[in-house]
């Protein structure tokens, strides 16, 4: 049958795998499947190349791994409200999700993983960077390590940089309510559920402060944090073509699409999966 092996290839030392030799528009078997989740789980971010596939057939590979959730603060597709649309027109300067973070940190169970569909590209730029959060936290001090590891952090929708890019989308397609703040407080460590591996999740995207502590008080060390998590040595960076697919977990890597194609259009479409409380 086809589909029933594949060739992994690292992107970096740290994070990312392109998935070789697999046709998503063709059947693919549970046991293909279970080898495309344990690649997640090995590389945070998996990335395939030259998919012809359609809206519906997104959202039936992107369902083989869990439940599909919708952004809460953007309204979908049309015909696919569950397909969020990641767009920046030639006329704007913001893009979406323009800095680094984990997507929708600010819910009480922020999704496990997102899948993103290259639909329309820039001639040039767009490229999309991700970082290893296992890494960031394994290569903190002891001393750090056990300072955080008690601690809880509030993530919300309202930090500047992160609602800044949101803006143009808001304009024309805001789902009721998107203007109230979302925010949950989330350990600062995170274990991961299927691989046990430890997190560091903060990030500088929606992370405003530790629990019971004021901006000012957390600022010192959360910057330190963002700072250290995004080391260049923890990251890869995906060049995007027609067709290339990225389907993260988003508990254990962070993202920051490039915003150097000022002029041009990108078009992607985004799918996120149904995750935990953070524990
Ligand atoms: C996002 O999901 O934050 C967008 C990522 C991208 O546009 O590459």
């Amino acid at each position: 049958m086809a589909n029933d092996t594949f060739t992994i290839a690292p992107m970096s030392g740290a994070i990312g795998a392109e998935i070789l030799g697999i046709d998503l528009a063709a059947p693919i078997s549970d046991q293909t499947i279970a080898e495309i989740r344990k690649a997640q789980n090995d590389n945070l971010v998996i990335f395939f190349r030259d998919q012809d596939i359609t809206p519906a057939q997104h959202l039936g590979f992107a369902q083989r791994f869990g439940e599909v959730v919708e952004y809460p603060l953007v309204k979908g597709l049309d015909d696919y409200p569950q397909i969020a649309p990641v767009i920046k027109l030639e006329h704007e300067t913001v893009n979406f999700g323009g800095v680094w973070h984990s997507d929708t940190a600010y819910l009480p169970a922020p999704p496990k993983s997102t899948m993103l569909v290259a639909r329309e590209l820039p001639p040039y730029g767009g490229d999309t960077l991700f970082s290893n959060m296992y890494l960031a936290y394994e290569t903190l001090s002891d001393g750090m390590k056990s300072l955080l590891d008690g601690l809880r952090a509030v993530n919300s929708t309202k930090k500047a940089d992160a609602s800044a890019t949101r803006e143009d989308r808001l304009k024309t397609g805001a789902k009721e309510g998107s203007d109230d703040e979302i925010a949950s407080a989330h350990p600062v460590v995170r274990t991961h559920p299927e691989t046990g591996r430890k997190i560091l999740y903060v990030n500088a995207g929606h992370t405003t402060r530790f629990d019971n502590m004021t901006e000012a008080e957390s600022a010192p060390i959360l910057n330190y944090l963002f700072a250290h998590q995004i080391r260049p040595e923890f990251t890869c960076r995906f060049r995007w073509h027609p067709g290339s697919i990225a389907f993260w977990d988003n508990r254990a890597a962070q993202h920051n699409p490039i915003n150097d194609y000022h002029g041009h259009k990108r078009v992607m479409h985004r799918i996120t999966l149904a995750g935990e409380v953070p524990s």
